[in-house]
């Protein structure tokens, strides 16, 4: 029972009442596979049909919570479908690099959005009577060496960055499982790693669903059983006679063992309980909703004016993709497509079009320029289609770079040899290196990896039926070489060091140390025009327990109805700790009608203003100023306020002797004057030293007797 029956299901057995209960990826649609249970690999011919959404990246990128509450509920109802009981689904990782093989799979940079939009998730998952199981528990930003490295942190970046997206979604959703991932974390295997699974997942945060392991993670299960894993998958377990023996022994007692399975019982009643199982998903239906999020996911980079572009007329489109759309990334979030829409089919219905492929996945040839430049000598306005190809973007490998690849390249530099008017559309699930269509490119489009339903969200923006209010989830920097971690990102060493990133990761890093950008975090172009006119907030001076109420007056000042994206962002003005310039704490996509005023209003908790305090082991408030910033995106900051948060937590314990004499004259000021008043004053160069140092001297230089000695230390530390 503690591990898996064959790849996909748990262990069945009726005397103890469970049975197999069924596990399927995840994140952006159900991957089912037939005969199960008990099956042992990856079999793509048993793959069954399934809606497959727009990738994380670009669900985050809606930046609209509620419908990604619909995106869980409508996977899960194909689950239900398919008598599936856990989605593996979904990942909360951060993006530390725009490199991360993976990134296409994860929400964000940012650790709040991300929490935001897998609560979202999740809550929509399971109101359909289907378990999520969030991943992969935790720090596991790289996937080159995913199984070995270890994620070494401190405790404040833990907390603030990289498991903040885990604790909003177990405290606001509950998921029913959690997924411990493969690497280590300060020197532990997340899967059996006492820190995590012990003292900050069931002792703080009180989490009392079922953990399951990546698939392979466990490497010692006896530890793990005992740290809290409760599950090994796959199946069928290496570890089983391992396991016996060391409950022979009496090294894993019989309660351990039995705490350690209570998880897989309440999965199995939670999954008893689902009234929808086995109900029919409508395809049809599913598929046309896809389409609303793609509609929402798309991010307007660059438009001079030359978009919406007027139906009926004659276009060139350039680029396989445009009949082969990139939909999604590669790894264990692929799935056998419902259906796939092709936007050349779309594009086909609206205008007069003329079709040059270009290349063949990242190479062109001779012949395949020799049509480009035939269709450009015919054509005015061309659509070219380009991004990542497949093996650029997979799961168990980091990008080498984020550039385009070259034979797309040498397609585009034939293009703008010819000075027409070009749109760019991009598909890609992380920050590319655009520049080499800068300043020759009249539009460019973030079509992200959209799905099944990629054709027709994108034509309709295009065309302007669909207003784009898609806003990027993630920094795209100008090159590789200005990101945080270039040189470092992946790490090829045993260990990968995280030291810092409280300040250094994604829009942190930029705005803090006041790096230019391509595209900022939040950025995204809309038809219309939004002016903001006011800021109020309900109150100045805050204090315990106290959340903020800030509204904002929009105006859409132009003759197009559309979506924005308000987003507020918090500077701590004076802190004790180093903190980010300002960091997202609150968003509202709201629909202005054209030449609306709407009020919008957000609410900041005091969480919103707190760091984690590792000597009390939680989120409190510092005292001071904080900024409320709000804006189109973190570079584009239009309003601000400041309030006064006056906390009456402490966030530090009181420093001892052996702390810094410059803190202890600060902190401890009256002790300091006594030894000062009472030995002699201390010159510059020895404040920085622990007191004790210079208390050891002094006793040396003053013939103190060690009694005396140690009646003066005992006075100063009690
Ligand atoms: C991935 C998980 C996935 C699992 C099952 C692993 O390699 O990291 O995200 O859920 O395989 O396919």
């Amino acid at each position: 029972l503690t591990s898996g029956h064959g790849m996909w299901t748990s262990v069945g057995n009726d005397t103890i009442k469970t049975r197999n209960l069924v596990f399927a990826d995840g994140p952006h649609g159900v991957r089912v596979y037939e005969n199960l249970p008990g099956t042992k690999g990856f079999d793509e011919d048993k793959k069954a049909p399934s809606t497959l959404f727009p990738s994380a990246a670009a669900m985050a990128s809606t930046f609209n919570p509620e419908l990604i509450y619909e995106v869980g509920k409508t996977i899960a109802k194909e689950c239900n479908h398919y008598n599936v009981d856990v989605l593996l689904g979904p990942g909360v990782n951060l993006k530390r690099s725009p490199l991360g093989g993976r990134n296409f799979e994860y929400y964000s940079e940012d650790p709040y959005l991300t929490g935001v939009i897998a609560t979202n998730f999740i809550n929509g998952v399971q109101s359909e009577g289907v378990g999520a199981c969030i991943k992969h528990f935790a720090l596991n930003e790289q996937e080159d060496l995913r199984r070995f490295v270890s994620s070494e942190a401190d405790e404040r970046t833990i907390h603030e960055l990289y498991l903040l997206p885990f604790e909003m979604a177990i405290k606001n959703a509950n998921p029913s499982s959690i997924m411990g991932s493969y690497n280590k974390v300060n020197g532990h295997y997340a899967c059996e790693s006492e820190y995590l699974l012990k003292d900050v997942l069931r002792n703080q945060w009180g989490y009392n669903g079922l953990v399951m392991s990546d698939w392979g993670g466990v490497q010692d299960k006896v530890k793990s059983i005992k740290n809290g894993m409760n599950l090994e998958m796959p199946g069928d377990s290496e570890f089983t006679d391992e396991v016996r023996k060391a409950f022979n022994n009496n090294e894993l007692t019989e309660k351990e063992l039995d705490d350690s399975l209570l998880p897989l019982f309440d999965l199995y009643d939670y999954c008893e309980q689902n009234p929808n199982k086995g109900k029919k998903a409508n395809f049809e239906d599913n598929h046309a909703f896809a389409s609303k999020v793609s509609e929402e996911a798309i991010v307007l980079l660059e438009n001079d004016g030359i978009l919406p572009l007027s139906k009926g007329i004659k276009i060139g489109v350039i680029g396989d993709f445009a009949q082969n759309p990139r939909i999604n990334g590669g790894g264990s979030a692929s799935l056998k497509s419902y259906k796939i829409d092709k936007p050349i089919d779309e594009l086909n219905k609206l205008f007069t079009v003329e079709f040059a492929q270009g290349y063949n996945d990242d190479q062109t040839t001779d012949k395949l320029l020799e049509d480009v430049k035939l269709l450009m000598e015919n054509n005015d306005t061309i659509l070219f289609f380009t991004g990542t190809t497949p093996n650029l973007e997979v799961e168990g490998k980091d990008r080498e770079h984020m550039d385009m690849p070259q034979g797309h390249i040498d397609v585009f530099n034939v293009i703008k040899t010819f000075n027409k008017k070009v749109i760019v559309i991009l598909s890609n699930g992380s920050a590319l290196n655009i520049s080499p269509l800068l300043g020759h490119s009249n539009a460019i489009i973030e079509a992200w990896f959209l799905g099944n339903a990629n054709a027709k969200p994108l034509v309709d923006v295009i065309t302007g039926i669909v207003n784009p209010s898609g806003r990027l989830s993630e920094t795209f920097p100008i090159r590789i070489e200005n990101t945080p971690l270039y040189g470092l990102f992946p790490s090829k060493e045993d260990t990968v060091s995280y030291v810092g990133d409280i300040v250094n990761t994604g829009y942190r890093y930029y705005d803090t140390h006041k790096h230019d950008v391509r595209y900022p975090f939040g950025y995204g172009l809309s038809y219309s025009d939004f002016r903001y006119d006011s800021i109020s907030l309900d109150k100045e001076v805050l204090t315990d327990g106290d959340s903020l109420q800030v509204t904002i007056q929009v105006t859409n000042t132009s003759q197009f109805d559309g979506y924005e994206v308000v987003q507020v962002y918090v500077r701590d003005k004076e802190s004790y700790f180093s903190r980010p310039n300002k960091e997202l704490k609150g968003f509202k996509k709201v629909y202005i009608k054209a030449n609306e005023t709407v009020d919008v209003s957000i609410e900041l908790d005091e969480r919103s203003f707190a760091v984690y305090s590792s000597d009390f082991k939680d989120f409190r408030v510092e005292t001071g100023l904080f900024d409320i910033l709000v804006g189109k995106n973190v570079n584009d900051i239009l309003l601000e306020e400041t309030i006064q948060f006056n906390s009456s937590k402490k966030l530090r314990s009181n420093h001892s002797i052996y702390h810094t004499v410059k803190y202890f004259k600060i902190h401890n000021k009256e002790k300091f004057d006594y030894v000062v008043k009472k030995y002699r004053d201390f010159p510059w160069f020895e404040i920085e030293e622990p007191m004790i140092r210079v208390f050891r001297r002094l006793q040396k230089e003053f013939k103190i007797n060690n009694e005396d000695f140690e009646n003066l230390l005992k006075s100063f530390v009690e």
